[in-house]
């Protein structure tokens, strides 16, 4: 029997890698930039798995131009905001994540964003450089604690309960709310308090963003939303770009009604140079790096890879963010 067919968008960690070259006929972009639209639609006719990144948007018009031969989308992500879900579950394809992996690293850059905000990290050390640092100075480069400051989660699921972890080990305050109302039943670990949005927007010191970008939280943190934070706040997040305005920020960072914002994900993605939010001094901005660890990101291309080779030999997927298609 020949091996299945694969397109996979771009390079990935080689252990993923080579479990699927065992496996299958793969191409494999060779580009360190992602595929056009119209090279993906090329690239996925005849393919029975595609393993695509967050980068890729796979919508129905890629999904008809791969065939009907198409059993699997496996995102080397958690995010699957990137795939029409509803149009692979009407066409019977399994779409695939890489949930829990990524948990621990991405909270931790969470921190390491908190922190760095907090305590100008950043800021520092361009002072260091550019030799701005003449003496000890009891009123120079005074930032905010960390420690004992209320935290505002907003989506409670593996990551934000991750970060919450870390929050406690600071002797934070911690809040949260959940957008998804089955999620906020789980249990609350540590000292972690379910609040509503108003009160998290009100009362917490630095926000931290958790959840998916779906219709629901898109543009979801807009110009109403900065109105009611804490004035002074500082806004994390290592999510979505899409579920802040960035217009909204943009207004909310220049009048100072918040005071920072840390983001590791914009809106778009890459920030053209000449976004409005680079000229503002009091924004810190990651290039979507959260989950970059070796061992994490070599994990996830495990992950995406067993996810792919279920899909593409008939198999349920380890990981299934549209286990409806099962029900076919
Ligand atoms: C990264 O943003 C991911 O969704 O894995």
């Amino acid at each position: 029997m020949s091996k299945p067919r694969v397109f996979i968008t771009r390079l990935i960690p080689d252990r993923g890698l080579n479990m699927i070259r065992q496996a299958c006929l793969v191409d494999l972009w060779p580009e360190n930039l992602p595929p056009s639209h119209t090279d993906l639609l090329k690239r996925v006719k005849g393919v029975d798995g595609i393993l695509c990144l967050l980068t890729d948007t796979i919508h129905s018009e890629v999904m008809e131009a791969a065939g009907t031969q198409l059993k699997v989308i496996s995102n080397h992500a958690i995010g699957y905001d990137n795939i029409d879900i509803s149009a692979a579950t009407q066409r019977g394809i399994q779409v695939g994540n890489t949930p829990n992996v990524l948990t621990e690293t991405t909270a931790d850059f969470t921190f390491a964003l908190l922190l760095a905000v907090a305590r100008r990290v950043v800021d520092g050390q361009q002072v260091v450089r550019t030799g701005g640092w003449k003496t000890w100075d009891p009123l120079f480069m005074l930032g905010v604690d960390v420690h004992h400051a209320t935290l505002g989660i907003f989506g409670f699921g593996r990551i934000g309960r991750a970060v919450a972890r870390r929050a406690s080990g600071f002797d934070m305050n911690v809040l949260f709310f959940d957008p998804t109302p089955d999620q906020s039943a789980k249990t609350a670990p540590l000292n972690a308090k379910a609040v509503n949005m108003d009160t998290l927007l009100a009362e917490s010191d630095f926000i931290s963003i958790h959840s998916p970008l779906n219709e629901q939280t898109h543009y979801l943190f807009n110009q109403s939303l900065f109105a009611k934070m804490k004035p002074g706040a500082i806004l994390i997040n290592t999510a979505r770009g899409g579920i802040v305005d960035p217009e909204a920020l943009y207004q909310a960072l220049k009048e100072h009604r918040i005071a920072f914002a840390a983001l590791d994900v914009t809106e778009p993605e890459p920030l053209p140079q000449d976004s409005p939010l680079l000229s503002l001094n009091n924004i810190l901005i990651t290039p979507h790096i959260a989950s970059a660890s070796h061992a994490t990101r070599e994990k996830m291309s495990v992950m995406a890879a067993e996810n792919l080779l279920a899909g593409v030999n008939g198999k349920g997927l380890l990981y299934c963010v549209n286990p409806q298609v099962y029900m076919k």
